[in-house]
């Protein structure tokens, strides 16, 4: 499907670029630009900025940069009409539908309907716990004795499935008289019989109900827990993966966590949890439900304006695992991250059982950066009374602090190690710098500042003359106009910055005939006009330094230096690639144009 261009600029221009960025990223205005930590590489001190007047992001860690289109692409994964389609979203823009696919339609359908019988199903299962009934009674028992209130019943809005195979199942078909089972089985609230296809029965029986509701309000599935720890059916069970719910991408409580609007939210595992910490003030947890971190998580996250996200796990070595896969999720992602496992408890809600709240708010405000608990699992296997293990347990922390590119927190740690280990700190030094230098040559920068970085490419030279150029051409169509005689497109000799060219020509070659001095594009829309995140931001690498001219006479010479220095590289090119193809006339053809190159001269007075 393609939009025209006026469609895609409408959605871009509508889409303030601070606003939307501002949404997954703490932005701080300082100089003139929003700032903040990047969230396509990992650093601590901010590089990524975001600049109202251009509207394109930059950062100067790692070079990303584009366009609110750009910045949806990547940092949702999504191609250019899935990010436009987000953007248009976003302002109320009612795309033009190319056809609405019968699938599409489907799936809408499908999605709502999950919610809809979603929502009358919680509310069921929660009228079914707060009934008069025996087993209603001892369900609330269950939850009192284990600190959860009346009042956190109706916040979380808990509820209990009956134990027969159809209470739901009556409920919702006679409630809703078009419903058919293969919907509520959709919806995954009905199972299917594996022995007879037409057989549905309630997929949740004789379980206390945990609704998992997104931000926007809509109940997405289910976690179901028994209440017998003796019974040999699993302890949790949750909704399916259906149109509206998967695992990898929902939070438990996060639509209660993002009313706290805290910058930090707290990671659990479990939703008794969450429950425990919320009935003891701390109101920014979410739960992951039974399954391992994903990126998924960690967008959502971010989207919540969290800017540090605290693991705070079980205590086993599951909970240990699931952090240290973690951490560098969460890094990845551009969030801080401190690690805590509760001491002599199982989980956090056991801990606050049995050691209270104060203890507990005194162990999170302690709790130690992500650094410090990766240093604290690599000493483990080791023995500091041994000076083998000493020196392998320094070279795994040198390696573990050269990412770091705060010199400050190299230090405390080297200081730390330094302790533990009696090595001296400038032999950690020295260590974590090798290290540094090793990652390096496999192309991880994270710990350089960027003024230090090395061009990657061989010729900087030629690079930036042809960014020049095109910066150039793109805004003054005069420019272009006396270009297109001398320049081909193609004689870019890449593809993005041919069709760029191509694209400043055609626009000079409009103007000129219309007569009209329609300003030339706004770079965010030329840079749209590329579809894929990479080819934007190459288009976005043209704009990023913008060159301010002081007279037509200053840019008419500086057009002709750069057209030297491009013409030059396409003429050698041409010829090395003419001469191992043994066609020595075409190389003489490049031989000759070589040598008047330089008695060329482009002038835009006259053009
Ligand atoms: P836990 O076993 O730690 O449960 O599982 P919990 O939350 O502490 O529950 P209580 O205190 O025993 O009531 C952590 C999470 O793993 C998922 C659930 O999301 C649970 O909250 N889980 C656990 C399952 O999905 N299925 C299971 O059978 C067990
Ligand atoms: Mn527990």
């Amino acid at each position: 499907m393609f939009y025209p261009d006026e469609i895609i600029q409408e959605v871009r221009a509508q889409n303030d670029i601070v606003d939307v960025v501002g949404s997954y990223v703490p932005l701080r205005m300082r100089g003139g630009r929003h700032w903040g930590l990047c969230p396509f590489h990992q650093e601590n001190t901010p590089s990524f900025t975001v600049n109202n007047d251009t509207q394109f992001f930059h950062c100067f860690g790692c070079g990303a940069g584009g366009n609110v289109l750009t910045f949806v692409m990547r940092i949702e994964h999504m191609d250019f009409v899935d990010a436009l389609k987000l953007l248009a979203d976003r302002i109320h823009f009612i795309l033009p539908q190319p056809g609405n696919s019968h699938a599409q339609q489907q799936k809408h359908r499908e999605r709502s309907l999950t919610a809809e019988y979603n929502k009358q199903a919680a509310r069921f299962f929660y009228d079914n716990l707060q009934a008069d009934t025996p087993e209603a009674e001892a369900a609330r028992k269950y939850l009192e004795n284990r600190g959860v209130s009346p009042k956190m019943q109706a916040l979380f809005g808990l509820g209990l499935a009956p134990p027969g195979w159809d209470g739901l199942l009556k409920h919702l078909t006679a409630n809703n008289r078009d419903t058919t089972l293969i919907e509520l089985h959709n919806a995954g609230l009905l199972a299917r019989s594996h022995n007879n296809e037409k057989r549905f029965y309630d997929r949740f029986r004789g379980r206390l109900m945990f609704p998992i509701i997104a931000p926007d309000k809509r109940v997405v599935g289910f976690g179901g827990r028994i209440m017998d720890n003796e019974s040999d059916e699993a302890k949790y069970l949750n909704s399916p993966e259906t149109s509206l719910f998967s695992k990898s991408s929902q939070l438990y409580a996060l639509n209660l966590a993002r009313r706290a609007r805290a910058k930090e939210l707290v990671i659990v595992e479990g939703y008794m949890d969450v429950l425990a910490l919320y009935n003891a003030g701390i109101t920014n947890a979410v739960g992951v439900l039974g399954t391992a971190l994903t990126t998924r998580h960690v967008q959502i996250l971010r989207r919540a304006g969290c800017e540090t996200a605290l693991l705070l796990l079980d205590s086993d070595t599951a909970g240990t695992n699931a952090a240290q896969k973690s951490v560098p999720l969460l890094l990845e992602g551009g969030l801080r991250v401190k690690v805590l496992q509760v001491p002599d408890a199982k989980d956090p809600d056991e801990f606050l059982q049995k050691f209270g709240k104060e203890r507990l708010g005194t162990l999170l405000r302690n709790a130690k950066g992500h650094t410090a608990f990766q240093l604290q699992l690599a000493q483990q296997p080791f023995d500091m009374e041994k000076t083998d293990d000493r020196i392998r347990y320094t070279q795994e922390a040198a390696a573990l602090l050269a990412p770091l590119n705060s010199e400050i927190e190299t230090d405390a740690y080297v200081q730390e190690i330094a302790h533990t280990t009696q090595i001296a700190p400038s032999a950690i030094f020295a260590e974590i710098k090798k290290q540094r230098e090793k990652n390096q040559q496999n192309g991880d920068f994270s710990h350089v500042t960027p003024r230090r970085r090395v061009q990657r490419t061989n010729d900087p030279g030629l690079r930036d003359a042809k960014k020049a150029l095109l910066c150039t051409v793109l805004s003054h169509p005069i420019a272009a106009a006396a270009l297109q005689n001398f320049l081909l497109a193609e004689e870019m000799g890449d593809a993005v910055l041919s069709q760029l060219l191509a694209f400043a020509y055609d626009f000079a070659t409009q103007n000129e005939h219309q007569e009209s001095n329609k300003s030339p594009p706004a770079p965010p829309d030329i840079v749209s006009r590329f579809k894929t995140a990479e080819e934007q931001q190459q288009a976005f690498d043209v704009f990023s330094k913008p060159i301010a001219y002081s007279s037509v006479s200053e840019m008419e010479k500086s057009l002709n230096e750069m057209y030297q220095i491009i013409k030059r590289a396409h003429l050698d090119t041409q010829i090395e690639t003419d001469g191992a193809k043994n066609d020595l006339n075409a190389v003489n053809i490049a031989l000759n144009t070589k040598k008047t190159l330089q008695n060329q001269y482009i002038s835009l007075a006259n053009g």
